[in-house]
């Protein structure tokens, strides 16, 4: 916690889209009469045709339905390049800096990024994919990424991109989850000097596949990759077939744009869906306002496009802004500590977000790497994916912004679309740590956690929930509206339940505490502990597992998992290695297991319930307030736990 604040300069302030009193004026506008609010605000896109209903929504448990501008029509790849042709063809859309800081960037212009969007667009047609149909993207951060988004929004195909890191199986999981018709990868993916090979995943992937799924492959290193019998194609060579010419198709706003598969407290992964209009609105507004975008200015966002921060502030939200985004293939720590910041010099960038993980990481290497370069372009620095702490807060805001460059610390989800909370950058004096305000239209509320009921006086702390919708609010989980409402819409009714704790201060500002259900956030990224869980019991030697968060100095949270073995097996430190690679296979590199220890048994209700509480206690090293563990089936196994506890820190 700190009292400090940092108001934005005079300066600042005067020049920004929104300063303190446009923001009182506009968010008050934007709750008392939204229908208003957002039939102006809706038109920062263009429509073919014009909308005329502008909100629909209930958040009635059984019957949750949300639209946004239902009527009109759109495309959305039309808005983030074909309305921008006229005024800024020439100008640059994308800049690509690539892993090796030797090998040249690019700079693609608006009217090349139409081309190269609508020959893909054209390829994928050819290959049989058609409006509606599911295109699943496995690619590392290359331009052919955000021209396959856009050649699916082009013909109204639903993208769903996997994570370049996710294993086959992962990928596998939700080729089949979304039904998809074409899968587009590359042959390798160089990434911190060192290479995946996407191709092969994809063959594993698809190794028993029985739908025929086709295959298109970018020729990014020219590494030697295996083929399928049949249904794989290189990408140039389809290239060579088609023209230029591929009129955007006309989606209704509520048409699907692409889904995106995100983890929740139980079972595997949802396909969180968002649709046109709203989404598009949402992305382009938050992008401009929450940074302070201004023509002519350089965007980075350090995100993936597998994430969701990557599809709507490296692709959508500039791109709908006519803004240059840059885009960059590699890690932070390649070929050193300093290549964010030589990258923000090469390219003069003016805003630059990135999450908390990253700059902890880069912050334990010193200062020396970010002082080597000239940073006087930044103007905003952003943060987002987990909490932040002071120190690491005050580190970007000293080290790295000089203390001239206000830090937006934007809290949002998958299944928000873009920023929920967040300062203002010209508008709102920043706390380190702090959420601080919601954005226009989105009314926040701190929820009692048992009674569910709103707490209207602050200082504060409880579950947060969201009032009403908001036009970026994802609609469904694929092929599963059941699951949407009980995700969302059950425990706290009429609210939008976020997953998350906030603490509200004394000023009335946002803090946000972390998640308060059974989902942990590693690096910036979320994972479900059932996740962990059933990679882990899927183990032959593995009886029983059960997989919490600890606090972790980089990563944020680590993975902790409580092993039970067979029957007979016994526990050595090699096994533990068989199954921190076990689960890496399973899910990804990100899912590794941090801390593995061996129990024997683990606390149980009598009706078979595990006790997370308890084990959450343990793993924090933080065991001295354990609560009531009389109703535990056998108590004498928290004891055993507890002495052979892996974190001692
Ligand atoms: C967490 C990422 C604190 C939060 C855009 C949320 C944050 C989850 C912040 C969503 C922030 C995101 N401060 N926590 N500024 N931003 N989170 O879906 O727990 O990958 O529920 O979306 O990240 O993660 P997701």
């Amino acid at each position: 916690m700190s009292d400090k604040s940092y108001p934005p300069s005079a300066d600042f302030a005067a020049n920004a889209h929104v300063d303190a009193d446009r923001y009182n004026e506009m968010y008050q506008a934007s709750i008392s009469d939204p229908e208003g609010f957002w039939a102006e605000h809706g038109k920062r896109v263009d429509w073919m045709t014009p909308f005329t209903k502008v909100k629909n929504v209930s958040f009635d448990p059984g019957n949750v339905a949300i639209k946004w501008f239902e009527d009109g029509t759109l495309n959305v790849a039309a808005n983030c390049i074909d309305r921008h042709l006229e005024t800024r063809g020439d100008q640059t859309a994308i800049i690509w800096e690539p892993d090796e800081p030797g090998d040249p960037a690019q700079h693609i212009t608006y009217r090349q990024l139409h081309e190269n969007v609508c020959k893909m667009a054209n390829v994928f047609k050819n290959l049989g994919v058609g409006k509606g149909d599911r295109v699943v993207i496995y690619l590392p951060m290359i331009p052919e990424a955000a021209y396959a988004m856009l050649a699916c929004a082009r013909i109204g195909a639903i993208h769903s991109i996997v994570f370049a890191g996710f294993s086959p199986d992962a990928l596998g999981a939700r080729i089949n989850g979304c039904d998809a018709k074409l899968v587009i990868t590359a042959d390798t993916a160089p990434r911190g000097g060192r290479k995946t090979k996407l191709k092969d995943n994809v063959n594993q992937a698809l190794l028993h596949d029985v739908d025929d799924v086709k295959c298109l492959v970018v020729k990014r290193t020219g590494d030697q990759i295996a083929w399928r019998s049949e249904g794989d194609f290189w990408l140039h060579e389809e290239l060579d077939k088609v023209d230029g010419d591929c009129p955007p198709e006309e989606m209704n706003a509520e048409d699907p744009l692409f889904v995106l598969y995100t983890s929740g407290s139980t079972g595997q992964p949802k396909g969180v869906v968002h649709t046109s209009g709203g989404y598009l609105v949402w992305a382009s507004m938050t992008h401009e306002i929450s940074f302070d975008y201004h023509e002519g200015d350089i965007f980075w966002c350090t995100a993936d496009v597998g994430w969701v921060t990557g599809h709507s502030y490296i692709v959508y939200g500039p791109l709908a802004n006519g803004a240059t985004t840059l885009m960059f293939e590699g890690v932070p720590t390649y070929p050193d500590a300093g290549r964010f910041w030589a990258v923000c010099e090469k390219h003069k960038v003016n805003q630059f977000y990135t999450a908390p993980t990253a700059i902890r990481a880069l912050m334990g290497q010193g200062t020396e790497f970010v002082e080597k370069y000239d940073l006087s372009d930044l103007k905003v620095l952003g943060t987002v994916g987990e909490p932040i702490n002071p120190e690491a807060w005050n580190w970007y805001n000293d080290v790295v912004g000089k203390g001239n460059c206000p830090i937006v610390d934007t809290w949002w989800q998958t299944e928000t679309g873009g920023h929920m909370m967040t300062p203002l950058p010209g508008a709102h004096a920043t706390k380190p740590g702090a959420a601080m305000k919601p954005f226009f239209g989105v009314q926040p509320v701190v929820l009692e956690p048992t009674s569910g009921d709103e707490i209207h006086d602050y200082p504060t702390e409880g579950v947060l929930c969201i009032k009403d919708s908001w036009p970026g609010q994802m609609r469904t989980v694929w092929g599963d509206h059941e699951r949407f409402e009980k995700t969302y819409f059950s425990d706290y009714k009429g609210y939008y339940f976020a997953g998350d704790g906030c603490r509200r201060d004394e000023d009335g500002d946002f803090w946000i505490t972390g998640r308060v259900d059974d989902v942990i956030n590693v690096s910036g990224h979320r994972m479900g502990t059932a996740e962990v869980e059933s990679a882990l019991v899927a183990h032959a030697k593995v009886a029983e597992a059960a997989v919490v968060g600890y606090p972790h100095d980089i990563k944020g949270q680590g993975i902790y998992c409580y092993v039970t073995l067979m029957t007979g097996e016994e526990p050595s430190d090699e096994l533990r290695k068989e199954l921190r690679t076990w689960v890496r296979t399973e899910i990804g590199p990100i899912a590794a297991p941090d801390l593995i220890q061996w129990a024997p048994g683990l606390p149980k209700t009598r009706s078979g319930k595990i006790m997370r509480r308890i084990l959450r206690k343990i793993a924090e090293n933080d065991f001295g307030s354990l609560g009531d563990t009389s109703t535990l089936a056998d108590p004498s196994v928290v004891d055993d736990l507890i002495e052979n506890r892996m974190n001692r820190g």
